[in-house]
């Protein structure tokens, strides 16, 4: 398998660049500067024959919409960014390969993730499963769920250490990983919530169980529609410790993802004739805005002193922020509030557990939106032209 050689300036067509995922790595590849050295052609699969958005920094190749849906035309591009949805990928990516389109996919969706000729992508952490992809001729990119980037982010250097027996989370996913409209009703919810006992908390003198009484049955009386992004359950002043399909076996989904992708990032499991890692995870849907947090439990594979770990956090990546195991810290740092629309995976919490020497736990936090989706795929594209190294 190889590819054709790129081009100096090569022809990158996006996909799904409207999308909220889509808007933020828009938003990205503007600051860094990724339109300059590339053509962009934008796609769209309602809007075709209208005229291309003025984003800022690029200079569009293509000042039309073309066709998402055409494949002839995405074949004319190297690189194919998409941000479009799991429907399109099963809809676009398989007749595009057949029609002998040779270019590089860059997906965030799902569907081709666990596939044999796929990468999940997250460079810095498995640059080196890239880099050996790469050099086989592989060229299907997928971003990985967002839960698992996040923790990989902020805690990889266990894994890549090779000091990680099993590990176990918790995680407390905000809404924007069900997608706009679900960070919307959550709004709608709290604001509802708010009037139904605005008067009372506007009176000192009210009772909080009246208050309280009244939040529990306004919640338990809103209407389907009121309701309907996450099947119907309430997420204003709620949680819901499911997350995406029902497995059958006792695990979501989500729950799922954690364990299989995060061996396939680092490069363990079957496709790399390895074993796995045992990873288990209780996911929970909790109301905040876009920001993942987790709870994490490690069993090291031996004792290591915690000073190290620190360091080892520390000095990971440029992203990962070590926040020291203080009230203070915790409070002020690893907090959502404080993380949202920022790079920063802050880890936390850090501390060795009652069971013994090699249980280890931490928490750790991170934009979903940010290194949870848009940032692994811009920096893919800036791998394959050679500029991130
Ligand atoms: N599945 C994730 C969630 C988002 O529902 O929070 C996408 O990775």
């Amino acid at each position: 398998m190889s590819q054709p050689a790129l081009q100096p300036v090569p022809r990158v067509g996006l996909v799904g660049w409207r999308g909220m995922v889509g808007s933020v790595l828009m938003q990205r590849m503007s600051e860094e500067r990724d339109f300059d050295a590339i053509e962009t052609t934008f796609f769209s699969t309602s809007t075709a024959g209208k005229p291309a958005p003025k984003i800022t920094g690029c200079k569009v190749f293509d000042p039309i919409l073309r066709d998402g849906n055409d494949v002839n035309a995405l074949k004319t591009m190297d690189i194919i960014i998409t941000c479009q949805g799991g429907d399109y990928t099963k809809a676009i990516y398989k007749p595009l390969r057949e029609a002998g389109w040779k270019g590089h996919w860059i997906d965030a969706s799902k569907i081709l993730r666990m596939d044999d000729d796929a990468i999940i992508i997250l460079d810095p952490i498995n640059m080196p499963v890239i880099k050996t992809a790469l050099s086989k001729g592989i060229s299907n990119w997928i971003g990985g769920n967002c839960t698992v980037s996040c923790m990989l982010m902020g805690v990889g250097a266990l894994y890549k250490a090779g000091l990680v027996e099993w590990m176990q989370t918790s995680t407390y996913q905000a809404a924007s990983g069900g997608g706009a409209p679900n960070m919307r009703e959550l709004l709608v919810q709290y604001g509802a919530l708010y009037a139904e006992v605005k008067d009372l908390l506007d009176d000192p003198a009210s009772a909080i169980l009246e208050i309280d009484r009244k939040v529990t049955a306004k919640q338990r009386a809103f209407t389907p529609e009121e309701t309907t992004n996450f099947r119907g359950i309430p997420l204003g002043g709620n949680l819901i410790p499911w997350i995406d399909a029902d497995r059958g076996d006792g695990t979501s989904l989500e729950e799922w993802k954690g364990g299989a992708e995060t061996n396939k990032i680092m490069g363990l499991g079957s496709m790399f004739g390895t074993p796995e890692i045992p990873i288990d995870s209780t996911c929970v849907r909790i109301g905040s805005m876009r920001c993942h947090s987790q709870s994490l439990t490690f069993k090291l594979k031996k004792d290591v002193p915690l000073a190290d770990i620190e360091d080892m956090i520390k000095n990971d990546n440029p992203w990962a922020k070590f926040v020291p195991n203080e009230r203070v810290a915790t409070e002020t740092q690893l907090t959502a509030k404080n993380v949202a629309g920022t790079m920063n995976i802050p880890v936390g919490r850090v501390r060795k557990l009652a069971m013994g020497p090699e249980y280890l736990g931490t928490f750790t936090i991170g934009d979903q939106l940010l290194w949870g989706a848009a940032e692994p795929l811009r920096r893919m594209l800036r791998i394959i032209q050679g500029d991130i190294a």
